[in-house]
Order: C-alpha cells, then sequence, then structure tokens
C-alpha cells in the first residue's frame, strides 16, 4: 500500500472562502483537532497576510505537536521572512512558496515575461534555502501552463532546492485523465523529479476536485491537499473526508492508504463548520445531515435486515451518531414497526394496520415524523384499538 500524506490548509486555502475567516484562538483549537485526526501537514495560514495569522501560525507551531507545520508565502523574500520566522519553533516544518506559470497570469496579474519568472522563482526558493531545508514550490494556475514552461520552471526550483512540488488546479479547470497524465509527463520528463515529492492541490469548480485528486495518486503523488468540509475559495478545495473515506472505502483498488483516524472525521467537520460560520450542505458525502440516513421503505426494509444492503461506510466508526433511519411518507411498515419496537412497544397486526394509516396521513402533513410524535400516534393506536 502507497502511503498518502495529507496536507490539511483548512486554515490556510480554507479560510479563503468568503465569510469564513477565523480568529487565532479559533485556529489553534482547530489545529489540535487536526493533529489529533492524524493529518501529516497543517498549513495554518499567511503570515505576511495579517499580525493575527503571524500569530495564529506562531501559536500552533509552538504548541501543536506531531505534525508538521507549514508557511505560507509568495516568491517574495519578505513573504518568506515572515513565513520562516512565524514557523520557526515548530518541531517539524516546511515553508510553501507559489508563483503563477500560466500565460494568463504572468501577462496580466504578474506582468513579467517568463525568464523574469524563472529568475523569480530561482532566485526567492534560493533565499529560502538558507533557512529551511523542506521547500514546497507550486506553480499557480499549473493546469493552464504548457508543458514546456512548467517543466522549466519546476527543473529550476529543483536545481534550487524545493523538496515537494504541489502542481495545483488552481481554477478546478483539469478533468480527471488530464490531471493525473500531467503528473505522468512531469514526473517522467522533469530532471531532478526522481528526487521530489509530488503533490496535488485541487479546486472544485466542476466538482471534480477529489476525483482528479484520485487521478494524480494514481499517477504517482504521495501528497494530496485538502480542506475539512471542503471549505475554500469559490466552490471550494479538495474535500478531507471525501477524499480519505474514498480512499479507505475503495484501498484495495487505490493500492493507497492515509494516516487518518477516521473516528474523529465528523467532530472535526461539525467543529470547522461552526467556527466558520459555514453550514454543510444536507447531501454532502460522509458528513451532511442525510448522508447516512435512509427514508424510503425498501431501503429502510433492507437496513433493518443488513446494512451493508444500502451503506458502504459505517457512520459509526466516523464518529456519527446512529439512530440515523428516517421516517416519512416512504417509509414502510417494517420501519416503523422496528422504531416501535426500540422504544418497548409490541403492536398486533390490527394496531400495526391503525397506525400506519395514521402515520402515513401524519408523515404526508410534516414530511419526517419524529419519535415523539410517532409515540404520540402509537398512544392514540394502542388507545383506540
Ligand atoms: O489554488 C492554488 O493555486 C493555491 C496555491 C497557491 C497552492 O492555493
Ligand atoms: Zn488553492
Amino acid at each position: 500500500m502507497k502511503r498518502i500524506r495529507i496536507f490539511d490548509t483548512t486554515l490556510r486555502d480554507g479560510e479563503q472562502a468568503p465569510g469564513a475567516s477565523l480568529h487565532p484562538e479559533q485556529k489553534i483549537v482547530i489545529a489540535r483537532q487536526l493533529a489529533q485526526l492524524g493529518v501529516d501537514v497543517i498549513e495554518p495560514g499567511f503570515p505576511i497576510s495579517s499580525p493575527g495569522d503571524f500569530t495564529a501560525v506562531q501559536q500552533i507551531s509552538r504548541e501543536v505537536h506531531g505534525v508538521e507545520i507549514c508557511g505560507f508565502a509568495r516568491a517574495v523574500k519578505e513573504d518568506i521572512d515572515s513565513a520562516i520566522r512565524a514557523t520557526q519553533d515548530a518541531e517539524r516544518r516546511r515553508l510553501h512558496m507559489f508563483l503563477s506559470s500560466s500565460n494568463i497570469h504572468l501577462d496580466f496579474q504578474l506582468k513579467k515575461s517568463r525568464e523574469q519568472v524563472i529568475q523569480i522563482a530561482r532566485s526567492m526558493v534560493a533565499h529560502a534555502k538558507q533557512y529551511v531545508d523542506r521547500i514546497e514550490f507550486s506553480p499557480m494556475d499549473a493546469t493552464r501552463t504548457g508543458d514546456e514552461f512548467l517543466f522549466e520552471m519546476i527543473e529550476a526550483v529543483i536545481e534550487e532546492g524545493a523538496t515537494i512540488i504541489n502542481i495545483p488546479d488552481t481554477v478546478g479547470y483539469a478533468l480527471p485523465e488530464e490531471y493525473g497524465a500531467m503528473f505522468t509527463r512531469v514526473m517522467k520528463g522533469v530532471r531532478g523529479s526522481g528526487q521530489v515529492e509530488f503533490s496535488a492541490h485541487c479546486h472544485n469548480d466542476l466538482g471534480l476536485a477529489v476525483a482528479n485528486s484520485l487521478a494524480a495518486i494514481r499517477a504517482g503523488v504521495t501528497q494530496v491537499e485538502v480542506t475539512v468540509n471542503g471549505v475554500g475559495e469559490r466552490a471550494g478545495n479538495c474535500s478531507l473526508e471525501e477524499l480519505v473515506m474514498a480512499i479507505e472505502t475503495r484501498k484495495e483498488a487505490l493500492g493507497a492508504e492515509t494516516g487518518i483516524r477516521p473516528e474523529h472525521i465528523y467532530s472535526v467537520s461539525q467543529k470547522v463548520s461552526r467556527s466558520m460560520s459555514f453550514p454543510i450542505a444536507f447531501n454532502k458525502p460522509i458528513v451532511g445531515r442525510n448522508a447516512f440516513q435512509h427514508e424510503a421503505g425498501i431501503h429502510q426494509d433492507g437496513l433493518l435486515k443488513n446494512r451493508n444492503t444500502y451503506e458502504i461506510m459505517d457512520p459509526e466508526k466516523l464518529g456519527v451518531p446512529r439512530s440515523m433511519i428516517i421516517l416519512g411518507k416512504h417509509s414502510g411498515r417494517h420501519a416503523i414497526k422496528h422504531r416501535v419496537s426500540q422504544f418497548g412497544v409490541q403492536l398486533n397486526e390490527e394496531q400495526m394496520e391503525s397506525l400506519y394509516v395514521k402515520f402515513k396521513e401524519l408523515a404526508d402533513r410534516d414530511k419526517v415524523v419524529h419519535d415523539a410524535q410517532l409515540l404520540e400516534l402509537v398512544g392514540h393506536t394502542v388507545n383506540v384499538v
């Protein structure tokens, strides 16, 4: 099994989601939970961006143990120096530097030639290398950059001492087979690629962030960058819980595993959602309210006989509370009978039929029938019959 390192950027890229910013104290609490969850790397913020972010990165570096801490920086001396200072007390640390590589970014944002950009990349990696050994370099907007320039940039930063090459799909544009093939070409064609680690970083603009990250794993990357609940700019980043559970559930097919402890997934997800005031969609895989709820009568019947009939993961292993069978208008007699029996009520056939009719009327009106309502109906039924 290939061990995939989970790089969590909830507190940096995730926090870039509109309205999701966090105070340093909130970041520290989340960073502790991420370490407990078993992520390999935490990117806690962008130290140059504000005094609060600097403090958060510095305190997390000092107080959160057993995980590598990553300082984030543009390919600019002040950014790099600030990230180096903020992370200097970490047990293990790295610097993550990024610089755009696509024509559209060079022409309109940086307003620099390719030669100038290569020169900046070289000199900034060399500058950082004096202070930090582990340097991650990201050519921003890589998936809209032609191979020739992408290879040139990656070769240049490897020569200067970069040790991890992260190739981001910054605008969520790539298709899975394209993204995987790009890594295959880079690993084969870039001089020095054998001496570095490769990393995937995907955005979800087309809903492909998890699929693209899995394609990158198949192509040979050993690190994937993710955020809890998939929070991040626009449609967000590759979701930690979705990627990890895809790997965990399809381990054999992928030949890969992570060091994540799934039993903490739900509590971290809830913590991030509440701290960022960022609600989780009901149908969000793994952590959404409906992810393990079953309303259709046929499904409920199957589940009561064997949970594997309609569930591919055990929610309890993710820390998700049980009792997720929702009773509503699609529920059948079997599920209703089972639920009332959980309260110690045994109904004869006639009572069950009477309850069933009343239940359906209520479900048509209220959509979901809660346990208290069900028990009230049982009370009427038993009295009436
Ligand atoms: O999406 C992106 O390109 C990033 C990097 C700068 C890694 O977040
Ligand atoms: Zn990003």
